[in-house]
């Protein structure tokens, strides 16, 4: 949450930056800022409330020569959403731009008697004003005095009035990667904003100070000795943060899910099989393990809810899926025995980062499942399985969540390998099914049409209903809450056999109903639901596989998906939720890329 983005070097500042915070919009949109250096080496503010491009107008009206500046784009918590509380914040020789959360800023406020001085209802501000207090011409020492002083997670980037040039930067929990590139120094929350100027970039050490100028960037551990940053490589492309002809990110995110399941899948397929010697992770734990915790927020958890369909029954070992905001607050009871899988797209989920804390200290061994390369949820794993996804700019994640349930599949037929309860032939069976899905999604980008008709029953619709039973269940969370994030129609999933037991009441002949009907084992049972919904009115929009025989009466549209094992329906039924929640944004004329009040990678409590 929140984007920051620093630069020095050769190139014109203000654009770097305002590119930058484009890249980065995704991150927050409440409102941006960037302050810069000017050749005569003062600073210079700009602000805006709502999106960059309304930054944007301003600085392109007067622009600043400028090589050093610092910019962000806010996701309001401390202090609502107006431009004094937009960052960059200034107080004495510091100027300011966070991401995160200090806990205590009431009690530095009153610690510091800032009570009276400030502009901004921030905890940021705060946060100068402490550094600003302990600044005597030494940033290093400053900053260290600083950090003791502070409750939270934090990512700063900061400027010294009287020290034109340069930028320093510190983190705890919040991201940050740097980058010396072919023109000049770079600092930003997430790669996006990099990979323009450079592949080759460093994820910034927790606790070392940072410092830019036009010639190098330099790393100091808390003691002011330099260490030589740890360089990695950037596996994705300029391009693939692009849209690329696509009218929105989300569109074209959909349609690359044929192509990164395969990329997900590929690289882990040996002789057929499943094979995780490169993530290191051990058949002999694998094997061991008595029980399995899953762990992840929203879409995330709702793909760890698809998994553990399919590996509760197939292992025979409990699987439970917890919300990671609330799994610390469960006491649960973990220990060596259990596996923990985390699942993030961002890979700096705060409270799933949390979840994963607490796991791994009942010395649980802990899987992640994540996209972005080494961001903290993956170094702090036992193993990682990356899902080679590509960068997921919309803020309603789409590919992220096939990926996570491919992988997720692939470690399923793994286990169900090294436990016996599979033969090399049923493995060799479900791997191949399941890269065969890569098609059954590409059937349903085809057959957008239909998809765009059904849309037309919902869109002016205040509330919408997903049923299903089973995995349908929880393919339903799925398609309601990416239906309510973008088109803002509150949409609810139930399991359909529950419905009678007080939510029926709610059905009417206004509201529709997504009834999705895949698993055969409980298709009577399930399409009995539907018709109690049909008999109070509801328009159904049926979602069911190309054989499965229905009445006609059963449902007012009814949208096919290819003939599949059971356990692969997700995928094609996926794209279809997601184009239904896509379409509906479109038809109303919302941002479907930045949906109000939301953020993508949520590292806030
Ligand atoms: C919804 C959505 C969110 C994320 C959730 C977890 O479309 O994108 O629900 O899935 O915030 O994010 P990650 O996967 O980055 O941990």
């Amino acid at each position: 949450m929140c984007g920051i983005i620093g630069y020095c070097g050769p190139l014109d500042a203000q654009k770097v930056l305002i590119d930058g915070l484009t890249q980065l919009e995704y991150r927050g949109y409440d409102s941006a800022g960037i302050a810069l250096f000017d050749e005569n080496s003062n600073i210079h503010f700009i602000k805006k409330v709502g999106k960059v491009a309304a930054l944007k107008k301003v600085c392109e009206a007067s622009p600043i020569s400028s090589h050093c500046g610092i910019g962000h784009t806010r996701w309001a918590t401390h202090g609502g959403v107006t431009s004094e509380n937009a960052h960059p914040h200034m107080y004495g020789h510091i100027t300011m731009i966070h991401n995160g959360i200090i806990e205590n800023y009431q009690e530095l406020t009153e610690a510091f008697h800032l009570k009276g001085k400030l502009l901004s209802q921030t905890d940021t501000e705060v946060s100068a004003a402490v550094l600003n207090e302990l600044y005597k011409g030494d940033p290093l020492s400053a900053i260290r005095g600083l950090l003791s002083h502070l409750k939270g997670s934090y990512a700063f980037c900061i400027m010294f009035d009287d020290r034109p040039g340069e930028i320093y930067a510190v983190r705890n929990v919040s991201p940050l990667v740097a980058a010396y590139t072919g023109s000049g120094a770079m600092i930003a929350s997430d790669l996006t904003a990099l990979l323009p100027y450079s592949k080759k970039y460093f994820v910034v050490p927790e606790g070392k100070i940072i410092r830019l100028t036009a010639y190098q960037v330099s790393v100091f551990d808390i003691c002011g000795n330099r260490e030589a940053p740890d360089y990695m490589e950037a596996s994705w492309n300029t391009d693939a943060a692009m849209k690329n002809g696509f009218p929105h990110y989300m569109l074209k995110e959909i349609h690359e899910q044929p192509e990164v399941l395969k990329q997900t899948v590929l690289p882990r397929l040996k002789n057929g099989l499943p094979d995780f010697t490169a993530e290191g992770i051990p058949d002999s734990m694998l094997k061991s393990v008595t029980e399995i915790r899953i762990i992840a927020c929203g879409t995330a958890m709702h793909a760890g809810m698809v998994a553990r369909s399919i590996i509760e029954p197939g292992l025979r070992i409990p699987v439970t899926v917890s919300i990671a905001s609330e799994f610390r607050y469960e006491e649960p009871m973990i220990t060596q025995n259990t596996l923990t899988i985390v699942i993030s797209q961002s890979g700096e989920t705060i409270d799933t980062l949390a979840a994963l804390r607490l796991a791994a200290s009942c010395h649980s061994p802990v899987i992640s499942v994540v996209n972005v390369k080494g961001s903290t949820i993956a170094r702090e794993s036992d193993y990682v399985i990356y899902t080679h996804g590509g960068p997921e700019i919309a803020v309603a994640s789409t590919k992220a969540y096939t990926v996570q349930i491919a992988a997720l599949y692939l470690l399923f037929c793994r286990m169900a390998l090294v436990r016996g309860l599979y033969t090399d032939e049923q493995a060799r069976q479900f791997t191949s099914t399941l890269l065969k899905c890569s098609d059954t999604m590409e059937a349903m980008i085809g057959r957008k049409d239909l998809i765009r008709e059904a849309v037309s029953h919902i869109c002016d619709s205040p509330n919408a209903f997903f049923i299903g039973r089973g995995m349908d269940y929880a393919f339903s969370l799925e398609g309601a809450l990416k239906l309510k994030e973008i088109s803002y129609i509150h949409s609810e999933a139930y399991a359909a056999g529950e419905l009678k037991h007080g939510t029926i009441a709610l059905i009417t002949d206004l509201v529709p109903v997504i009834a999705i009907a895949t698993q055969k084992n409980i298709l009577a049972k399930t399409i009995s639901n539907i018709r109690e919904v049909k008999a109070r009115g509801a328009f159904v929009i049926l979602l069911i596989t190309e054989q499965t025989k229905t009445d006609d009466d059963l449902a007012d549209l009814v949208i096919r998906i290819p003939e599949t094992d059971d356990k692969f329906t997700v995928f094609p039924i996926a794209v279809v939720l997601q184009l239904i929640a896509y379409y509906t944004s479109v038809q109303k004329g919302l941002d479907v890329d930045q949906p109000r009040n939301l953020a993508k990678s949520v590292t806030v409590e």
